[in-house]
């Protein structure tokens, strides 16, 4: 029988389109703006692309297998509960998270000065401290300005030893 690895890498991904009077939430944190995410939930396309990266580094699955975004029940969602779900899954089977990377691509507004804040609340809901969780913006150099792109890494580690 093979051993359970130590170390599991997970990775994930999420955009939403941008429109007017919508809340722009990254990684838990409202951002200033003047247009939002057009979503089924809070639209926070950093929780939703690190609950993916949970999800992905066991082979979980995604979020749509729990939160299905046609359930009248999950509109408008706080995304802080579909990472918690992720979370317990992972820590169900032995793992935790040691450290994240997020990557937002977004044209407008600049996120550099949020950047402490998201970082420190996204570190909060994963249990670590603020400097285990990597936070990088990039601009979409117009090919997609009406969009929010996110892309996360996690590295999973056995609790067990
Ligand atoms: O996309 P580009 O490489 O031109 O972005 C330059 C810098 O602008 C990034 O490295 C990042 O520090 C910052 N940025 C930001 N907020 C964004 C996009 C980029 O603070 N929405
Ligand atoms: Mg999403």
């Amino acid at each position: 029988m093979t051993l359970p690895l130590p170390y599991r890498i997970g990775y994930g991904e999420d955009a939403h389109r941008l429109a007017p009077q919508r809340p722009l939430v990254l990684g838990g944190v409202t951002v200033p703006s003047e247009r939002g995410a057009v979503a089924h939930s809070d639209g926070d396309a950093v929780l939703h692309a690190l609950a993916d990266a949970l999800l992905s580094g066991l082979a979980l699955g995604d979020i749509g297998q729990y939160f299905p975004d046609t359930a009248a029940e999950w509109k408008d969602l706080d995304s802080r509960l579909i990472l918690q779900k992720a979370l317990e899954l992972v820590q169900e089977r032995g793992y935790a998270p040691l450290n994240a990377a997020l990557v937002v691509t977004l044209d407008q507004p600049k996120l550099g000065p949020l950047r402490a804040e998201i970082a420190r609340t996204v570190a909060q809901l994963l249990n670590l401290p603020a400097s285990e969780v990597g936070v990088s913006f990039k601009t979409s150099e117009g090919l997609a300005p009406d969009h929010v792109q996110t892309r996360v890494t996690v590295l999973l580690g056995r609790t067990n030893g």
